[in-house]
């Protein structure tokens, strides 16, 4: 609910103080794909809505099949209607349909190219967008190539040009070195924002805010107060129609590679400077380079077969449309992760995500150490158990302290309570969505909250040291059923420290 008018929240200031972007065209590759009608033009009408759209600004979706301006504006619309998360009003929508328009386009056709620049053109002289450009690549990698070698020929005499690169960036540290060195032959590195949308949800963010705003945490945020870090990815959805892509990709390129290794970099960096890009990133990066690669007994992949997800039977993965009926492809990965530097070492860091778990879920769990000498009887702390700080990413966003206190009564009788902090009752306000912010961003020209080059090329190079074990090996898939928190042998890979992931 949000508030009224004369209610005061002085919690809310600054939510909505941004600099408006300069005049620019958003032109987006893939404009007929899933996310951008799911993602990408809620996005936007949430920035009209707040009115933190650039004054003048356009939009050219620009996709391979046949379609006119009014026919996209029409989709678009819909998309909208049913995505936003704000209530449709027609003058939000009408204000920012009228600076969108569609480009047929194919994007394996060099000669393409020239048609959107002629439609840039006349765009950038009706709507008086100034040459300032932002091209968002909502594509495969393998349409990448083309597309930016054209761009960088035909880069606007006036004005910016900037990319925005949807994930996977690329399917090793191969292909994304290679990636990364055409987009630089011809783009710097502040013109290219790779987008990890996890960097956009406020939660992540909040974890900045909550390490390095507070004097309190940062003295305690390492291996002598801290027994291990739980991190958890759970998705209770499964692959939603995207078999090609997922059969390619796994859990471990779709979901660890990149979403998992920026919560575990945040979660582990060293406080940075100032809050500018590369700041950031460069401590982010040395979190990357400081993993070490994780030994075959510390990683567990697994495969869902079929089962139960919130009451409904769901069918096993190598039955859904489109899969190898012997797919190998994980759709489950944990693993026991190490970050050898001064501060983490011998600490772990216990990751694990998956589809069709019971749950959607994604938290960060810092487990303290146990008090080293509690002046009580055993029997009294019982219902005790060691500090743990859960940082809700998603849902439920917020965050939840355990701590010991004395249940009221005769006697000394300890129990775990928790201090809660949530997003929902203290702000009121509804979340923004991560691609907002992250579009937003990009108009401005602030990355810091999108992967630098060789943040992407760490990320792979660890992936690519995992997936190498697995070749040697064929998994006995599917191992655990759609609806549990995954197969036993992830519980194995706790029990064998003497540890159990966090209950839920
Ligand atoms: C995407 C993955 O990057 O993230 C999807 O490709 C996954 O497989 C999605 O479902 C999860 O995002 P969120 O924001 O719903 O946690």
């Amino acid at each position: 609910m949000s508030p009224k008018k004369d209610e005061t929240n002085p919690l809310l200031e600054g939510l909505e103080l941004r600099r408006r972007p300069e005049d620019c065209t958003l032109v987006i590759f893939g404009a007929s794909g899933d996310l951008t009608q799911r993602k990408l033009m809620p996005a936007l009408y949430a920035l009209a809505f707040r009115d933190l759209l650039p004054e003048r600004f356009a939009v050219i979706g620009a996709a391979r099949s046949e379609d006119t301006d009014e026919g996209f504006r029409e989709k678009m619309r819909k998309a909208v209607e049913e995505h936003a998360r704000d209530p449709f009003k027609n003058e939000v929508w009408e204000k920012l349909a009228e600076g969108m328009v569609y480009a047929q386009l194919d994007f394996s056709d060099d000669q393409a190219e020239g048609s959107l620049a002629r439609r840039l053109e006349t765009v950038d002289a009706e709507r008086g967008t100034k040459g300032n450009r932002l091209f968002y690549f909502a594509v495969p990698p393998s349409a990448i190539g083309t597309l930016v070698r054209e761009l960088a020929e035909r880069k606007s005499a006036h004005g910016w040009s900037r990319l925005i690169i949807e994930k996977p960036f690329g399917h090793d540290l191969e292909s994304a070195r290679e990636l990364n060195a055409l987009i630089a032959e011809s783009f710097g590195e502040d013109e290219v924002f790779r987008i990890d949308h996890y960097l956009g949800k406020e939660t992540v963010q909040n974890m900045l805010a909550l390490r390095f705003a507070n004097g309190i945490f940062e003295p305690i945020w390492n291996r002598q107060f801290v027994d291990h870090i739980q991190i958890t990815v759970a998705e209770s959805l499964g692959i939603e129609g995207r078999a090609s892509f997922y059969e390619e990709a796994g859990a471990i390129r779709d979901i660890f590679q990149n979403h998992l290794l920026q919560l575990v970099a945040i979660t582990a960096m060293e406080p940075p400077i100032d809050f500018t890009a590369d700041s950031v990133r460069n401590e982010k990066v040395k979190v990357l380079r400081s993993l070490h690669t994780p030994g075959p007994k510390s990683v567990v992949r697994g495969q869902y077969g079929r089962g139960f997800v919130e009451g409904a039977e769901v069918p096993g993965y190598r039955e859904e449309d489109g899969v190898d009926r012997d797919s190998k492809t994980e759709t489950y990965v944990a693993a026991k992760l190490y970050v050898d530097n001064w501060r983490w070492a011998d600490t772990p860091f216990y990751v694990r995500m998956g589809k069709r778990l019971a749950r959607r879920e994604t938290t960060i769990a810092i487990h303290f150490k146990r008090a080293p000498h509690p002046p009580f009887a055993e029997s009294a702390a019982d219902g005790l158990r060691p500090n743990v700080l859960l940082i809700h990413v998603q849902p439920n966003e917020g965050m939840s302290l355990g701590i010991g206190a004395k249940v009221p009564g005769q006697g000394m009788r300890l129990q775990t309570v928790h201090m809660d902090f949530l997003y929902g009752s203290t702000f009121r306000e509804g979340l923004p969505e991560a691609y907002e912010r992250l579009i937003l961003d990009a108009m401005l020209g602030d990355a810091t909250l999108f992967t630098r080059a060789d943040e992407v090329e760490e990320q792979w190079s660890l992936v690519d040291a995992i997936v190498a074990g697995w070749t040697r090996e064929r998994p006995a898939f599917p191992n655990y059923p759609a609806g549990t928190w995954g197969p036993p042998s992830a519980d194995e890979l706790m029990h064998r420290d003497g540890r159990s992931w966090r209950s839920h």
